[in-house]
């Protein structure tokens, strides 16, 4: 009989699957500190801040930097909910979960979408996005996702960035699985609206949405004809989190800033490069182990993402019964996304969890597991 009184006291765990991933010790330390009111100026100041630290994250000098209240998929609605109108045409690439979403999230708000896509686990070619732009060149948005964690497969979005200089249809781009472990140079590769979550790479718990806009997404949408949603208003938002004095908006989410404030502080005193080189030498060990222990992985190898890794489960495996022996003994790793992934696991070492030991720790488990599930039965 469960105790309805009883705190919840949850079991450790070692989360390496596509996120969240264990939070920065010192993250956590934080959210502990004293809370301060939403409108206290002593907050207005850890903002400011907070959005200084986000800028160099981002690789964002100009336009607008700042954190939603909000996860993931809230950074995407909003990049749709300020840039696009009723009747826009949005070109989507999509060759996974997270691609399809942005193309629902866009047909949702009455854009006219026209989905570029491919097979899981290989990407949309930036030639097909191009092709399409010159079919629409009026497009508003062409959106893809940098590092799509429903397969493992990263866009070469910095070229596509180069490619699109000098066109009018704006490059929003999904960088749920990237910042802050993958490159990522927002001014530099010409993106207009990025969105992306605070428990991937970051290492903060779920609930934040950094995102960033350009000065010609921000033009654009002062330009609208139809308002956006409140809660979304990129022009609204900026008026509490930037303008000073900050103006009432929402109440904000004080001890989720605090931890958000210490892992991009942490990730500035670790430097950026070495972060990605962190994350980058963790998955490739991971990666190199898997191969040489007879396992498939789902993406290209050249577009091969680094904090997050897809395993085709090999025939006659049942890929859950595995995930579910590796939870018992507190590790958790994710399955395939959605009812058109291929069976698979898919192996997240991100933020604090990008090191080779954890990521030897993680195959030496699935290996046994997997020999397990294997055995013949006895008898
Ligand atoms: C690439 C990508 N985009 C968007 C999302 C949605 O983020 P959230 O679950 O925080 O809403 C996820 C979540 O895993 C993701 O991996």
């Amino acid at each position: 009989m469960v105790d309805a009184l009883a705190p919840v006291s949850p079991s450790e765990r070692l989360l390496c699957g596509p996120g969240p991933t264990n939070v920065d010790p010192a993250a956590l330390e934080a959210m502990q500190r004293p809370m301060l009111g939403h409108l206290d100026p002593e907050l207005h100041d850890i903002l400011l801040d907070l959005v200084a630290m986000l800028r160099r994250v981002y690789r964002a000098e100009s336009g607008m930097v700042l954190p939603l209240q909000s996860t993931g998929t809230s950074g995407m609605e909003a990049g749709i909910a300020n840039l696009v109108e009723r009747g826009d045409t949005v070109i989507v690439g999509a060759s996974g979960f997270f691609g399809k979403r942005i193309a629902e999230v866009a047909r949702r708000s009455g854009a006219d979408v026209v989905e570029v896509t491919a097979e899981w686990g290989r990407h949309v070619r930036n030639a097909r996005l191009l092709a399409a732009l010159d079919e629409h060149p009026h497009a508003r948005l062409l959106a893809v996702v940098h590092g799509e964690t429903s397969t493992g497969s990263e866009h070469p979005l910095a070229e596509l960035g180069a490619e699109m200089r000098g066109s009018r249809t704006l490059l929003m781009a999904d960088c749920v699985t990237t910042l802050g472990g993958v490159e990522l140079d927002f001014d530099g590769w010409g993106i207009d609206f990025a969105y992306s979550c605070t428990q991937k790479c970051l290492g903060a718990p779920p609930g934040m949405s950094p995102i960033a806009v350009s000065d010609r997404a921000l033009e654009r949408r002062r330009r609208r004809r139809t308002p956006v949603p409140l809660s979304l208003d990129v022009e609204l938002l900026r008026s509490y989190w930037v303008e000073r004095p900050a103006t009432y908006h929402h109440t904000a989410p004080i001890l989720h800033i605090y931890a958000l404030h210490e892992v991009l502080r942490q990730i500035l005193i670790e430097g950026l490069e070495q972060r990605w080189a962190r994350h980058a030498a963790a998955g490739r060990h991971f990666q190199v182990r898997a191969l040489d222990a007879g396992f498939e992985l789902l993406a290209e190898p050249e577009h091969q993402l680094a904090p997050l890794t897809a395993i085709r489960v090999p025939e006659g495996i049942d890929g859950k019964a595995v995930q579910q022996q590796l939870l018992a003994d507190g590790l958790e790793i994710g399955g395939g996304l959605g009812p058109q992934a291929p069976a698979m696991w898919r192996v997240g070492l991100m933020g604090p969890n990008a090191d080779t030991e954890t990521a030897d720790r993680v195959i030496g488990a699935l290996i046994a597991a997997v020999e397990r599930e294997d055995a013949p039965v006895p008898g």
